[in-house]
């Protein structure tokens, strides 16, 4: 790329949340790069918005693809968000003439990322994003530069989500139904006026596929990743969880099974000592389960103008000091394609059923289960939750999920049953194994 004198140009097309945190480093004090780091375009949809950073002393693009096009530009910083559109036209505008390209996007790299990895491969442009998963924490250079080559890497989980932890943790606290704490979420700016892609867990699902791809030297492909939300999360399983010594949270995890990789989002179960049931309110946490380093724990903040703005100074400090590896450790050429395992097909499982009527009811439960080879291991009933219908709960013991499903649809299908039943997994402890 052509260079003004030492100084790197960039060019930052996005100015909200991410990009006005970015400019603020640019103008501190002590700006960021040490004068190696000029930036002299921006780009936003509405030039005359007010704006907290100072944007004046910048050459102005309505068109960010005319930001990623231009020749006074060396590093496109794309803020903008969207996994098709101008985010992906602009950036692939920039890869194409050999700019190196900055991102904060998870949508743009879980959804595209081989194909901007080739472009950028066919050109010698660098793409990073480490801004684009767990916000403040460098979890994409802790796996991709200091674990992925000297490990064997099993598994990879997390809380990915700031929102939906944010709602989880106040549904608990406070015990106010979903949509109550959501509407509260979004007067308050922790939640988007549209929030389908955090509660749908879509959000953590693209951040899981580029962390599953980086710990186990593939592509990404978001199609592969098993999707749910938290959006049929209820306070009567928070309840109910809770009475049997769990909480619930989103995880997002991408797990090694035999030589396939299976990566899913979902709602579990984890007991009160599980290293992930602590991290509460906006936090995001990554557990690394790897051998021979063993479990590591990374817990920060997720979201927000300055822990993103720090990951993309990184990944910009990386791109001048020539430290910029390949987008997924290694070349295109080089990642394996996996295929993706099945759902899990075994653990334990906590399962919630609503009746009206109980005599006899849990006797026919308890019949159906044992039918399918399904042991219980906890049961639990309270009236004194869920109103006129009365919860029963129970955990099982190891069984294959299939047989469970199964059973509880015989049981759902029973008149005393009020509600459809509501099964969620348990995850497993093993880190005291791994820490002790
Ligand atoms: N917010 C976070 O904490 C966070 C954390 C990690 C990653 N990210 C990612 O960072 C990216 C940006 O997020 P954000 O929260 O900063 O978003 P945001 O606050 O909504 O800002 C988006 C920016 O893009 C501009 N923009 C939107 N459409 C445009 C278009 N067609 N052409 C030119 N500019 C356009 C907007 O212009 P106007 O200002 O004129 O409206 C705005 O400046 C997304 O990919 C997001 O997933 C965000």
């Amino acid at each position: 790329m052509s260079m003004a004198g030492d100084k790197r140009r960039v060019g930052i097309a996005g100015l909200g949340t991410v990009g006005g945190g970015l400019l603020k480093l640019f103008q501190q004090a002590e700006p960021l790069g040490d004068g190696r780091l000029e930036v002299v375009a921006v780009s936003a949809r509405n030039r005359s918005r007010k704006r907290d950073v100072e944007i004046g002393g910048y050459e102005w693009f309505d068109d960010p693809v005319a930001l990623a096009a231009s020749p006074n530009v060396d590093i496109f910083v794309e803020l903008i968000g969207g996994s098709d559109g101008p985010a992906k036209r602009a950036v692939e505008v920039a890869l194409a003439r050999g700019a190196d390209v900055v991102t904060a996007n998870k949508a743009l790299l879980a959804e595209h990322g081989a194909d901007l990895a080739k472009l950028a491969e066919s050109t010698g442009a660098k793409i990073a994003f480490e801004a684009a998963v767990a916000g403040g924490i460098p979890i994409i250079k802790a796996l991709r530069d200091g674990l992925a080559g000297g490990n064997r890497i099993n598994a990879v989980s997390g809380i990915l989500n700031g929102t939906c932890n944010y709602l989880l943790t106040e549904m608990e606290a406070s015990g106010r139904s979903f949509e109550d704490v959501l509407a509260d979420a979004q007067r308050l700016g922790y939640a988007e006026a549209d929030p389908t892609m955090d509660v749908g867990g879509f959000d953590a699902g693209h951040k899981i596929a580029l962390l599953s791809a980086i710990a186990f030297g593939a592509a990404p492909d978001f199609s592969r990743v098993d999707v749910e939300g938290v959006d049929q999360v209820t306070l009567l399983d928070i309840r109910m969880a809770g009475k049997m010594g769990y909480r619930i949270k989103l995880i997002a995890k991408a797990e090694r099974i035999d030589e396939t990789v299976r990566a899913h989002v979902h709602p579990v179960l984890l007991a009160l000592d599980h290293p992930l049931a602590g991290v509460g309110g906006a936090l995001n946490a990554v557990v690394v389960d790897a051998e021979p380093v063993g479990r590591l724990s990374f817990v920060g903040r997720g979201a927000g103008a300055g822990a993103t703005a720090s990951a993309v100074a990184a990944d910009l400090l990386d791109i001048i000091d020539g430290a910029a590896r390949a987008p997924f450790g290694k070349p295109l050429a080089a990642l394996k394609s996996y295929s993706s395992a099945a759902r899990a097909d075994e653990g334990r499982f906590y399962v919630r059923f609503l009746v009206n009527d109980k005599p006899g009811v849990i006797a026919a439960i308890a019949d159906q289960l044992a039918k399918a080879g399904v042991s219980i291991e906890s049961f639990l009933q309270d009236p004194a939750q869920g109103g006129t219908d009365v919860p029963i709960v129970l955990t099982t013991q190891r069984c294959p999920r299939e047989n469970l499903d199964a059973a509880v649809r015989q049981i759902g299908a029973l008149d005393v049953i009020a509600a459809t039943p509501r099964v969620m997994p348990i995850e497993e402890t093993s880190a005291k194994r791994a820490w002790s």
